[in-house]
């Protein structure tokens, strides 16, 4: 029975405004929401309020007369009356803010924080213009590097417990905190335990004071020095929303933005600090060509577009389209990824592209499972957790995720092949034998013995305890790949059997890169066209709006690189793909690049691969171009444009409209706006969305695609939204939820789609799941044996973190880690091992690692050190290794 007894919202007073609260709300918060501001320090609308500081106090009248309150832990009640601004709130700020400065060295000229400050800011609004103090301040050494990112200046710190919160609330990392009573009490790190947190950039970021600082930052700008354009982060998929800051044409910061359904303002430090690597002295600024001489040499645009263009022209000729393969596109933006699907499967024919790296789920999963969102996620009665671990490879749903369990009591059931960064949060945590997720699934489900895939009636108990919660309730699974060394199917199974048997499950899919849900979505995946639609479901419809489309389904990364290894592949293209570090399998990457008769690379830097390519064309990178993102929800949101690409590098895009050019075809793409008024028009999942729309405040949260209701598009000025129903035929659309407000005034004229007809096949339908035939069979482990899982970790050998001098030492040395009973009957004497697999071998030290069950082996996948993929051989379902001792 819903209780009808609480009232719904609550109604004060604040300074003689009648405002609506909700029940439970924080004074504070509810005139911050209405608009009047309350100065405060402590207070931070994503911790639970602690009231440290005392700038937040306020007269506070319930009926019995006003009398100060403490404004961030008092909630509301019907009727109360508040003043922010009496003489005794004045007297009591000018009081807090003199006390605040007794020890405050006031070094403001040399402060990071100066011009930004709260502390100089509500000094000068509230504060009492002098101090009665004139005897010394207290001093300490500053400031003192407290990680290899962060340094702490002691004298600066109010004492506010923000960063402390946040390190043990909001990211489980209590590796920063008070210390010393009184005069001395003091923030500080623990004795040989450094802030090694993978959020400690949060910590700068929300600290009042200039008393945490970025090394990456210090001493490089003044506030009103930068220039800012709100964006999202790619480094992972998670999307969350950044500002980027800049001056004279350099990235200097990246900010968290508050994105309510995303990020909630945090940022892990990976997203955070990898900006170094936009001004790395290694990125490309122009095109390059492989000489006679076999080396690659600068050379004009027209030069390389023009062997690139013939490479794919005489790929065609020789080997008919399909000789023609692209691999990559998780670094683009939607509207590179839509005009190189077009390219590809439009212009040159072939069906051979994967925007996956063989390191993803099967694309038809991916995008036709019923769709959670993060939201969804954390609200959910219960949570399956299916996939990597989430600290270490899309580091904000870990907090969002953590948050929900730990704050909210939402149920997480894990299951994994060993701990991961989450397992503290879990409500059960169950380890499957690698390789066997579905049977671990379907025992859990009561479809297959008890004891299958290593879990035992206590683990079956537990999970099936948490299962229940939402027998009838909200399921949300959260599924990806935990390790590299399994094949990605049984994970598909063991989808279709939470589905079959939750059939009102959502699923979360955690691909990693980037922007992989966009690139996927406007068709870079093999058999898929833009919008979610098959080869066979929506080749009418893209034949007539395109000219043509491939004949039948190609290949993914895996066929691609094997039918390159065979000589199958006239022209390999890598669209910002780096094979030989990312592909799980090196030895079929090697034997991939060797075998592609030309290579054609587009990237941002000499990768390992793209060194061996043909012709490099120098691309625009982040932060270098306008554009749109789609996050693991199927969020849209826009990436602004802010600073211009090094010498003549160019959007992914324009590479694509010129090559197609150079083809004999126009791709009809000139802008970022012209691809999106196609991908609106064109694209089942995009319907109704324009470039205009993306950059609406009806926008603002992104867009989730596909839009509940499509189509719809911003019409002509002076028209508002038009729904546009006999353009398309079919029933009247009803304009998608967010959209209704759109203004046209939010809408520059210039960007207003030009009407043109769509094409008059059926519109064809968005994919939806159908399970696929059960998986193989995984053989059995031996006894000699110990199967291989190769998840990554959050600082690895990535192109961006490479680059990132900040980050590129935070790799940690590679360790194989194995079950104490392992490693002792292997006889691990601290030495190396020698870890051999059908495929290839590799020394590394191991360690013994109760998180890790009996007869696995965990090694970190994409190490600066370690390579792993010599070890996988992506056509087996598992890796088994054996190990010898050195
Ligand atoms: Fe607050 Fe900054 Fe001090 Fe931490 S270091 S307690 S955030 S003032
Ligand atoms: Fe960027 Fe992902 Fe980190 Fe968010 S979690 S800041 S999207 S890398
Ligand atoms: Fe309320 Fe600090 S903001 S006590």
């Amino acid at each position: 029975m819903p209780d009808t007894s609480r009232p719904k919202t609550v109604t004060i007073i604040v300074d003689g405004k009648e405002l609506e609260a909700e029940p439970g709300e924080l004074v504070i918060a509810a005139a911050e929401r209405h608009g009047i501001y309350i100065p405060h320090f402590c207070y931070h609308a994503r911790m639970s309020p602690v009231g440290m500081c005392r700038m937040c106090l306020v007269d506070i009248d319930t009926g019995r007369g006003p009398m100060l309150g403490v404004s961030c832990m008092v909630s509301v009640s019907e009727g109360m009356q508040v003043t922010t601004d009496s003489p005794t709130v004045k007297k009591a700020q000018d009081g807090v803010l003199e006390f605040l400065l007794v020890n405050h060295p006031l070094d403001c000229p040399v402060c990071d924080k100066g011009g930004e400050c709260p502390l100089q800011d509500q000094t000068v609004a509230y504060g009492p213009g002098e101090s009665r103090f004139v005897e010394e301040k207290r001093h300490y050494e500053k400031p003192i590097p407290i990680s290899d990112l962060v340094y702490l200046d002691r004298e600066r710190c109010i004492l506010c417990d923000r960063c402390t919160r946040f390190a043990s609330e909001v990211a489980g990392d209590p590796l920063i905190s008070f210390t010393e009573r009184g005069n001395q009490t003091q923030v500080l790190t623990f004795p040989d335990h450094p802030f090694a947190s993978y959020f400690s950039g949060n910590t700068v970021q929300i600290c009042p004071v200039g008393a945490l600082t970025a090394a990456p930052y210090r001493f490089r700008a003044r506030p009103w020095d930068l220039e800012q354009r709100e964006s999202t982060c790619t480094t992972c998929s998670v999307g969350c929303r950044v500002t980027v800051q800049t001056s004279r044409d350099r990235v200097l910061r990246y900010q968290g933005v508050d994105l309510d359904p995303v990020n909630w303002g945090w940022l892990c430090d990976k997203g955070r600090f990898d900006f170094e690597a936009i001004h790395s002295d290694d990125r490309l600024g122009a095109p390059l060509v492989r000489s006679e001489a076999d080396e690659l040499v600068e050379a004009s645009w027209s030069e390389a577009l023009d062997r690139a263009a013939a490479a794919i022209a005489t790929a065609v000729e020789r080997g008919g389209p399909s000789s023609v393969a692209v691999l990559g596109g998780a670094r683009l933006t939607n509207e590179d990824a839509y005009a190189w699907a077009k390219l590809a499967k439009g212009v040159i024919g072939t069906d051979n592209v994967d925007c996956q790296l063989g390191d993803g789920l099967p694309a038809e999963a991916l995008l036709g499972l019923p769709a959670a969102t993060i939201d969804d996620a954390c609200g959910a009665d219960a949570v399956v957790l299916l996939g990597p671990d989430l600290k270490e490879e899309l580091p904000v749903l870990f907090l969002r995720l953590r948050q929900a369990a730990d704050i909210r009591r939402v149920a997480l059931l894990e299951l994994a092949p060993t701990a991961t960064g989450i397992t503290p949060s879990t409500a059960a945590s169950l380890r499957y034998r690698p390789g066997e997720a579905a049977m671990a699934v379907r025992a859990l489900l009561g479809d297959a013995p008890g004891s299958a895939a290593g879990l035992s009636p206590d683990d079956l108990s537990a999970g099936r305890a948490v299962l229940e919660r939402a027998r009838d309730g909200r399921l949300v699974v959260v599924l990806g790949r935990a390790s590299l060394a399994e094949s990605p199917e049984p994970l598909v199974d063991a989808a279709a059997a939470l589905l079959a048997a939750f059939p009102q499950a959502r699923f979360l899919t955690t691909v990693r890169r980037g922007n992989v849900r966009g690139a996927l979505d406007l068709g870079l995946a093999p058999g898929l066209l833009p919008g979610r639609v098959t080869l066979e479901s929506g080749g009418e419809w893209f034949r007539e709006a395109w000219g043509s489309v491939p004949a039948a389904r190609g290949l993914d990364a895996a066929g691609v690189l094997g039918a390159a290894a065979q000589g199958r592949i006239g022209c390999l293209v890598l669209l910002g793909a780096d094979p030989l570090n990312d592909f799980p399998d090196r030895s079929l990457a090697e034997r991939g690049l060797a075998g592609a008769a030309t290579v054609v690379a587009v990237d941002l830097f000499l990768t390992e691969s793209s060194r061996r390519a043909d012709v490099v064309l120098a691309a625009a990178g982040y932060a270098e171009k306008a554009g749109s993102t789609t996050n693991l929800e199927g969020r849209i949101s826009t990436l602004g444009q802010a600073i211009t690409p090094p010498g003549t590098a160019r959007a992914d895009w324009m590479l694509a409209a010129e090559l197609s050019h150079r083809l004999g075809a126009d791709l009809g793409i000139e802008s970022v706006g012209a691809a999106w008024d196609e991908i609106g028009r064109v694209s089942p999942a995009h319907r109704g969305l324009s470039w205009a729309v993306l950059q609406s405040p009806a926008a603002s949260d992104g867009m989730l695609v596909p839009l509940p209701s499509a189509p719809v598009a911003v019409g002509a000025a002076g028209e508002g939204v038009d729904a546009g129903p006999e353009a398309v035929g079919g029933p009247e659309p009803e304009a998608p939820e967010g959209l209704e407000g759109v203004e046209v005034a939010d809408v520059p004229e210039a960007d207003q789609p030009e009407p043109e007809a769509p094409p008059a096949a059926a519109l064809p339908e968005v994919l939806s799941f159908s399970a696929p035939p059960a998986g193989g069979q995984v053989p059995p482990p031996d006894s000699y044996s110990l199967r291989l899982v190769a998840g990554r970790t959050l600082y690895d050998r990535g192109t961006s973190l490479r680059h990132s001098p900040s980050l590129a030492a935070l790799a940690r040395p590679t360790v194989l880690r194995l079950n104490p009973y392992d490693h002792e009957r292997i006889g691990v004497s601290g030495g190396r091992l020698r870890v051999s697999s059908s495929r290839g071998s590799v020394v590394v030290a191991a360690v013994a690692d109760a998180a890790v069950p009996r007869g696995a082996a965990v090694l970190a996948f994409g190490q600066p050190d370690v390579a792993a993929a010599e070890l996988i051989d992506v056509a087996a379902p598992v890796t088994d290794v054996r190990v010898e001792t050195l």
